[in-house]
């Protein structure tokens, strides 16, 4: 097998990368060891900044997105007795959308396999190859059991945070920086119509806890608990308890229903430099994760790859090497300022236990909720900054 980029993994990076390249006239065969079932079905978040809507769009594939996807012009921010607005457009001139990423992932694979480059699902024993010379390969078991070899001109790691690409990477060198939070998201999916109309995020001496919804009759929810929580120790009437306390204000009420999943997250924060080596690059989760506060894990990926569809483009097309060559660093950079405003966001709204701590956070929460200048800040990095700062 021949292709001009070896992918693996179908996640956003990889089918969003496949996508941008095909568009721009390059081969690709897209390697997921999953198969599309599980892919398709897996919960992730749903805030897709203004940049993400009009990459999928000017893509081809975000017609659904524009169809079913909710324009919100905020986020509400609430420590007790206090729910305040921050308006995205008066702040900043942008807004956000509500679209679960399984539903970008969903339109992503749609496309791929109407007529688009190969996607295999199913593959094992992937391991890239010789990415240190100009002729890289992919070596896998593909869904048949029968060994395959791709042979490359580019191979891109678009395989999460427990893919095999970040491995051969680190093998040349490079570091890496990790922060493990105290605590953990416990989320749930209910079929209830969200009580609020745009996102609400809580500081609450109990613990943070998040709105959010995936349509006018889906909720997600979250709520702060211990890393070491089970999931079996929290019913249905307990996590409603527990969201109803935490959003607690007067004259509103917290709807319930019936809640269709639950589980919980566990939060860090992970960069991995560089995000090159030869032929090999990494996008997305493969090389950074980002506690979910801040939204911005999707966003962040699809970042990348713009960044990463242009730069092959002008390698392959053109010969010139000089986009690959500095992708690594002006990538990074925007996983720096996303890794810091997702740290911002998680440290001022959940709780560490710390009396000191809760008045430090409370200040800030006072802070943006009355300062012009705090609130634009906090929407600019939300709502995501233009891809060259
Ligand atoms: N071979 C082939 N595919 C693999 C391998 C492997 N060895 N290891 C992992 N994969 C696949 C996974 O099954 C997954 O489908 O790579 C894909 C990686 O997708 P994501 O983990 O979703 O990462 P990414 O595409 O970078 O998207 C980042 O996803 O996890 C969320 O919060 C994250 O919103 C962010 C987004
Ligand atoms: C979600 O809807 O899943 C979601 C929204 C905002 C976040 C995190 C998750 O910050």
């Amino acid at each position: 097998m021949r292709t001009q980029v070896g992918i693996i993994g179908a996640g956003p990076a990889g089918l969003l990368l496949s996508r941008l390249l095909q568009l721009r006239g390059i081969d690709t065969v897209v390697l997921e060891n999953r198969s599309r079932e599980y892919v398709e079905a897996r919960i992730r978040a749903g805030i897709l900044e203004e940049h993400t809507v009009r990459t999928l769009v000017d893509a081809g594939v975000g017609d659904r997105l524009q169809r079913e996807g909710l324009p919100h012009d905020g986020i509400h921010l609430q420590h007790p007795g206090v729910r305040h607005h921050l308006d995205f457009p008066g702040l900043c001139g942008r807004k956000v959308w509500v679209y679960g990423q399984t539903e970008v992932t969903k339109d992503l694979i749609r496309a791929q396999l109407d007529g688009g480059p190969p996607l295999l699902f199913g593959v094992s024993d992937v391991s890239p190859e010789d990415v240190d010379g100009d002729a890289p390969r992919i070596r896998f078991t593909d869904a048949d059991g029968t060994p395959q070899a791709l042979e490359c001109d580019v191979v891109a790691g678009t395989d999460g945070f427990h893919g095999v690409s970040r491995p051969v990477v680190a093998g040349a060198g490079g570091r890496t920086w990790e922060r493990t939070y105290p605590y953990a998201w416990l989320g749930i999916l209910a079929d209830v119509a969200p009580s609020a109309d745009e996102l609400v995020y809580a500081w609450h001496p109990d613990g943070f806890a998040l709105l959010s919804m995936r349509s006018p009759t889906v909720s997600r929810l979250y709520l702060q608990v211990d890393p070491a929580e089970e999931i079996g120790n929290w019913s249905d009437d307990r996590i409603w308890d527990g969201l109803a306390t935490r959003f607690a204000l007067d004259g509103w009420e917290l709807r319930t229903g019936p809640v269709t999943e639950k589980s919980i997250l566990p939060m860090r924060s992970f960069v991995s430099a560089p995000m090159r080596r030869g032929r090999l690059f990494l996008a997305g989760d493969a090389a950074h994760i980002v506690p979910p506060t801040g939204a911005k894990g999707l966003n962040l990926a699809v970042a990348d790859v713009t960044l990463l569809a242009e730069a092959l483009a002008r390698l392959l097309h053109e010969g010139q090497p000089d986009l690959v060559d500095s992708y690594s660093d002006r990538a990074l950079a925007r996983v720096w300022r996303c890794t810091h405003f997702s740290w911002w966001m998680t440290s001022m709204l959940h709780r560490s236990g710390d009396d000191f701590d809760a008045e430090l956070q409370l200040s800030q929460l006072r802070r943006v909720c009355s300062s012009e200048a705090a609130a634009r800040e906090l929407a600019e990095n939300y709502t995501g900054l233009p891809l060259d700062r």
